[in-house]
């Protein structure tokens, strides 16, 4: 007992590996666990496919990195990858829903698990109502090649975006059903967006021209060419005084900054963890795999559309459908648009069956209110946090003008990266005993340096990003300090079992 339950006042009391398992075994919590390591790869892929190579990649190749956006791709893949095998290790050693949240619990210490579950929050709400104002914009790219005038007002920069809201509300009805039937809509979808991207590949590889690719790295460009305004250059070159500049090699960091986002949610995997079968081997499995394909085509995606246009031609909206209009080939474009509409669906599903997940192991250990996550008696999923997190998002999709929002979107999931990676080695410290199906090659080195670069691509954000963050970060500790510091079941002491006798 004295494992199970680690009683302290302090805000870095830390919830032991095995009270988390424990608390998951609980019937009124329980979740059906039903997906496999292929149901997770596919989750995997299906959420981090998105948005970003479908839009970002033209706005980053044509206004910061030039055909440069290649590496500016590889650079975020080696932050990923080795924030990924961090996640891994954790996930196979602590399998339990809410990802690094529930991670940094276990080692970190509760008010650093809280700052992480309030960036996944951030990550994944916002993440899910950007994504669905970027379906939007596609479903009427799409509607107009089918000969339908969707009412500007009621689309995406219009008063309301009615057509992202109805996408919000369609998905998170979907999710208060069940998973698994989520999951099998996922399956249809990520199909059809995979031959989508191959589809890219493959058409685009004949209208290559390697005339574009040079040169591949733009000279650097200062003053107006870079930003609109001072609060829009990246931190990093606004701490050290630089003029504000875009290409050059600095294009590419500031690029791979931006394009992270296109890599977000191999770590919404970890989300599932209750959900999964056999997590401790299947977890790794889908959190590495789906990072690993995704990898592999966006590298090819960006090769093809570097090279089809000279960089100042690509269209930063729609650049993938867009190349194939400009070079005389509409059919394909209208193909793609169906391909977006259907790929950006998948996304919104899976961050917000993320961040109910992440919201429900928060409100378990009462940081949040313990009635968000009531589970329902006949679907088996957190319904309450679930119908909560699809109104939120619904509105900020449907009433917010989005733009530069995705920056946000990355300095959360960065931020809780970092931190994910220095717990991997405080947990080998603290607890070097615990069973971990799978190990961080070369630990500490890794997880440092995983750290070292996930903290880089954060200064290479804008300074208004960081206002912003910084502003959410404030409104989270007030909510911690007023509400979750007293209310946490570790201090209190209150067990589930007891508190679901206390209330009969
Ligand atoms: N990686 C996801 C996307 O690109 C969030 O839309």
């Amino acid at each position: 007992m004295g494992v199970l339950r680690t009683r302290s006042m302090g805000v870095l009391r830390t919830k032991s590996v095995e009270q988390s398992i424990a608390d998951t075994d609980e019937p009124e919590y329980r979740l059906r666990r039903n997906l496999t390591a292929l149901d997770l790869t596919v989750f995997g892929v299906g959420v981090i496919i998105g948005a970003g190579i479908f839009t970002l990649t033209g706005r980053a190749a044509a206004t910061i990195a030039g055909p440069a956006i290649v590496l500016s791709f590889v650079v975020s893949a080696v932050c990923c990858g080795l924030a990924a095998l961090c996640y891994a290790e954790f996930a196979s050693t602590v399998p339990v829903s809410g990802s690094a949240y529930t991670f940094s619990y276990a080692s970190l210490g509760e008010i650093i698990a809280w700052i992480i579950g309030w960036d996944l929050l951030l990550e994944l709400m916002l993440g899910a109502s950007v994504v669905a104002q970027g379906w939007s914009t596609y479903a009427v790219v799409l509607l107009d090649s089918l000969g339908i005038t969707w009412p500007a007002a009621l689309g995406p920069g219009g008063a309301v975006d009615v057509l992202a809201m109805l996408l919000v509300a369609v998905l998170a009805t979907l999710i208060t059903i069940g998973i698994k039937e989520s999951m099998r809509v996922n399956l249809v979808l990520v199909a059809v967006k995979i031959f989508i991207v191959l589809f890219v590949i493959i058409a685009g590889i004949g209208f290559i021209n390697p005339a574009n690719y040079s040169p591949f790295i733009p000279p650097a460009a200062g003053g107006g060419a870079a930003v609109e305004h001072w609060y829009q250059q990246p931190l990093i070159q606004a701490a050290f005084g630089l003029e504000p500049t875009a290409f050059g090699v600095a294009g590419i960091f500031t690029g791979a900054a931006l394009v992270f986002f296109a890599y977000i949610g191999f770590d919404v995997v970890a989300t599932t963890a209750e959900e999964a079968r056999n997590p401790q081997r299947d977890l790794p499995i889908g959190i590495l795999g789906s990072l690993l394909i995704c990898t592999i085509l966006y590298g090819a995606v960006a090769l093809v559309i570097t090279g089809m246009l000279k960089y100042d031609q690509i269209d930063p909206k729609a650049a993938l459908a867009s190349a194939f209009t400009t070079l005389g080939k509409p059919g394909y474009a209208t193909l793609i648009s169906a391909g977006a509409v259907a790929g950006l669906t998948t996304v919104v599903l899976t961050l917000l069956i993320g961040a109910s997940r992440v919201v429900f192991a928060m409100s378990r250990d009462h940081l949040l209110p313990p009635v968000l996550s009531k589970v329902h008696p006949r679907f088996k999923t957190p319904y309450v946090i679930t119908i909560v997190i699809g109104v939120i998002t619904m509105l900020v999709a449907g009433l917010t003008p989005i733009g530069r929002l995705e920056e946000m979107v990355n300095i959360g999931t960065l931020t809780a990266f970092i931190l994910v990676s220095v717990g991997v080695v405080v947990l080998r410290r603290t607890r070097p005993e615990l069973p971990r199906a799978f190990r961080v090659p070369w630990s500490p080195v890794v997880p440092i340096a995983s750290a070292l670069i996930c903290l880089y691509l954060t200064l290479n954000l804008s300074l208004e990003t960081w206002f912003r963050f910084l502003i959410w970060m404030a409104l989270g500790f007030a909510i911690y300090a007023f509400y979750g510091y007293r209310r946490s079941r570790l201090a209190t002491g209150e067990t589930l079992v007891e508190m679901r006798s206390a209330h009969r």
